[in-house]
């Protein structure tokens, strides 16, 4: 397709429509489609709407082909829709939140299911996802935690390239292109608050914040979203020095910038213009290139061409950019592409991904406690489920296509496991959480005589999937007057019960870390999620998963491992770091995590005291399974650089390997240290490693206290 002809022919409303996306309702006048945001009527025409460039918020592939015929009848030069959708975490086989991701601490865990998502997205009509999110997030009370894979830029970084890698592989029909999103410091709300205000400085931003998003770039990622937040008081959407300065120019992004959900129009509500006119303007020239859900553009484009506040330049690259997307992804060959109901049918939910989505809720589940009641004998006869989340399935919110109806229940998975044990259910109380213990009492004794009744208790607890996600974000994170009743009376009656908390977000733990015997954390796990968890709980697979952010008390948040030092660190004494009511260490550190078996790691030898700007330091330790059965640690690297220019953290993630060990077996584990790892924005706006001292440590969690010591000369 000679793309630059089209462009010649296009005329310039046709342009600004092009640029502009919208729900499939308004385009056909028909109800359907997901709304993730305001409505309101956007008072354009259907000649504005038939000629529309990409739509969102639909998927199926019988309803995209229907509604790519209807705009390619109507569009006057044949240019096919793009049609995007919200892949979060799978498209009809739905696997971990990204959170539960992120714990896995596997990259190609990541990918897999990034690939299996974009496959059924593809065969399901879906060109593009609005993922990977890789807003840095250090605040539980934040709904948006469940998308993020956590608190630290390096595992983001990481998890953020193996989504795109999964997502795009070669753009061919079994993928789709990926959106990174939301750019930039989106996590960082204030109070944890969705949408609210980001105050932050240009260290914090681009040593913390900016290198997820940079990583996804680098892996050629297609898209990114802006995002809905002021940052320093420019909204995302309107932020030259975010967007053309640090996107486009330091890291030569050209693919396409879209909007948030009417993210333009709410421009005037952050007061930052007075009119929709204003708003077009100030986006154009923040060189974005498509306005999702509202239709500034396309109402006022033209008269700012005409009174020369933006040049038809801008407007040309921002129509290439995405008629170059429509190019890629084979669109003008053929509008469907891959949208195919018989391939529905063929791989939607098919065994491999049922499998798949299996395997990453094992390895995404975290264990936090355990005195030797896990893994339980398969020769139990009578079972106590309770909890108000044990008796449905558990997807997570960003369910996509997926169906709760189509997951495993925790009931179904144990059932599956072990046919023939008795189960008695009781619910306990709700996933509410200002529910008080008083108000369920009698639920309560009910759950505690059904557990006092059976060999084993599973306690399915934490948050409803309608808990966390977008727009719900919470004051307090602390596990529920009813919950943690409930998991003293069956505690007290039971020893032999687990506590698996289901949720989108950290909890606040401390009221019960002593109480429960046995403590999961299994996110919002997925389709699968039923039949993973008797897995684990049984001892067919065991734990690897390692905690993507801190586990604070209540009050605690924000909180990160990797905070700056200050002139009076915490020893929760006097006139230092901390507070009266709390402890300053979380209840449970971010790289925590325990399995069925124990392991040791050596004190990490350097293969050299000194490093030099070219050459590398070889860190190694040696692992050894020192428990009963096979297990899988991850090993992790942090570094501290002890005196630069300006603080530096108390310590940094720098690199971490899975290792796989037989009981009693040991392997040597090694790490690369080079200048890079070394590097960080000084306050001269540099990017670069200061010769002097830095401390290594090697552990399977972020607290570890022991090091060895080099220096950069
Ligand atoms: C969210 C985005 C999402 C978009 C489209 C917005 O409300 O912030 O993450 O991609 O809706 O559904």
């Amino acid at each position: 397709m000679d793309l630059q002809k089209l462009l010649r022919e296009m005329t310039v409303d046709e342009k600004l429509a092009q640029m502009t996306q919208l729900v499939p309702q308004i385009i056909t006048d028909k109800g359907e489609g997901a709304v993730t945001g305001p409505m309101r009527n956007f008072g354009i025409t259907k000649k504005v709407t038939s000629r529309i460039g990409s739509v969102l918020g639909i998927s199926g592939a019988k309803k995209l082909k229907d509604l790519q015929d209807f705009h390619l009848a109507e569009d006057p030069h044949k240019i096919p829709l793009l049609f995007m959708a919200d892949v979060i975490h799978g498209y009809r086989t739905i696997y971990p939140v990204p959170l539960g991701i992120g714990a896995s601490f596997d990259e190609e865990l990541a990918e897999k299911c990034s690939a299996m998502a974009a496959k059924e997205a593809s065969v399901g009509g879906i060109h593009v996802t609005f993922a990977p999110m890789t807003d840095l997030v250090r605040d539980a009370r934040w709904g948006r935690c469940m998308e993020t894979t956590g608190e630290d830029p390096y595992l983001n970084s990481k998890m953020a390239q193996a989504m795109v890698r999964g997502f795009q592989g070669d753009l061919g029909k079994d993928n789709i292109a990926a959106c990174v999103k939301h750019f930039a410091a989106y996590g960082a709300c204030d109070g944890g608050r969705d949408y609210d205000a980001v105050e932050m400085g240009d260290h914090t931003l681009r040593e913390y914040y900016l290198p997820a998003y940079k990583a996804a770039v680098d892996a050629g990622v297609e898209l990114l979203m802006t995002s809905f937040n002021t940052l320093n008081g420019i909204p995302s959407s309107a932020n030259k020095y975010l967007v053309n300065d640090i996107l486009r120019k330091e890291w030569g992004f050209d693919g396409i910038v879209i909007s948030d959900f009417n993210a333009f129009y709410e421009m005037i509500s952050h007061g930052i213009c007075e009119n929709e006119k204003e708003c077009a303007e100030k986006a154009l020239n923040a060189t974005s290139d498509i306005e999702m859900m509202s239709t500034c553009f396309v109402k006022f484009g033209k008269a700012l061409l005409e009174e020369g506040k933006i040049s038809e330049e801008q407007i040309d690259n921002a129509v290439m950019r995405i008629l170059k997307l429509k190019e890629k992804l084979g669109l003008f060959d053929n509008a469907y592409r891959a949208a195919s109901e018989e391939d529905e049918q063929k791989i939607h939910l098919c065994p491999e991904y049922r499998e798949l989505a299996r395997i990453a809720a094992e390895k995404s589940a975290v264990l936090l406690e355990n005195n030797g009641v896990l893994p339980f004998r398969k020769d139990v006869k009578k079972i106590a489920i309770i909890g108000p989340v044990a008796d449905h399935g558990m997807t997570g919110g960003w369910y996509c296509c997926g169906k709760s109806s189509e997951a495993i229940s925790v009931i179904q998975g144990i059932k599956n496991a072990i046919p023939n044990a008795e189960i008695a259910f009781a619910r306990g109380c709700s996933a509410e959480p200002n529910e008080k213990a008083e108000d369920v009492i009698e639920q309560i004794f009910e759950a505690k005589r059904i557990a006092q009744d059976s060999d084993i208790v599973i306690l399915c607890l934490g948050e409803e999937i309608d808990m966390s996600g977008e727009a719900h974000s919470r004051a307090r994170i602390s596990v529920s007057d009813s919950q943690t009743r409930l998991i003293k009376e069956v505690c007290e009656v039971n020893k032999n019960t687990a506590v698996v908390f289901y949720c989108g977000r950290p909890l606040a733990l401390e009221k019960i870390k002593d109480v429960a015997p046995a403590t999961i954390i299994f996110w919002h796990p997925g389709t699968e999620g039923g039949n993973a968890l008797a897995n684990l709980l049984f001892g067919n697979v065991n734990f690897q998963a390692k905690l993507p952010m801190s586990f604070p008390y209540e009050g605690q948040s924000p909180y990160c491992y990797n905070h700056l030092r200050t002139g009076r660190p915490s020893t929760n004494g006097g006139y230092c770091l901390g507070y009266r009511d709390n402890p300053y260490e979380p209840v449970y550190p971010f790289g925590f995590g325990l399995s069925y078996t124990t392991f040791d790691i050596s004190s990490p030898t350097l293969s050299s005291e000194e490093l030099t700007e070219e050459g590398e330091i070889v860190v190694s330790v040696t692992v050894k399974n020192t428990g009963k059965c096979e297990g899988i640690e991850t090993v992790q690297l942090y570094i501290q650089d002890v005196t630069a220019s300006i603080a530096r953290p108390v310590k940094e993630l720098k690199g971490y390997q899975k290792v796989t060990l037989a009981p009693g077996e040991e392997k040597v584990v090694t790490f690369k240290i080079t200048v890079e790892k070394l590097k960080f924005h000084t306050f001269e706006g540099k990017f670069e490693a200061e010769k002097g001292k830095f401390k290594v440590f090697v552990g399977n969690r972020s607290d570890i206290e022991s090091f060895e010591v080099f220096r950069l000369i």
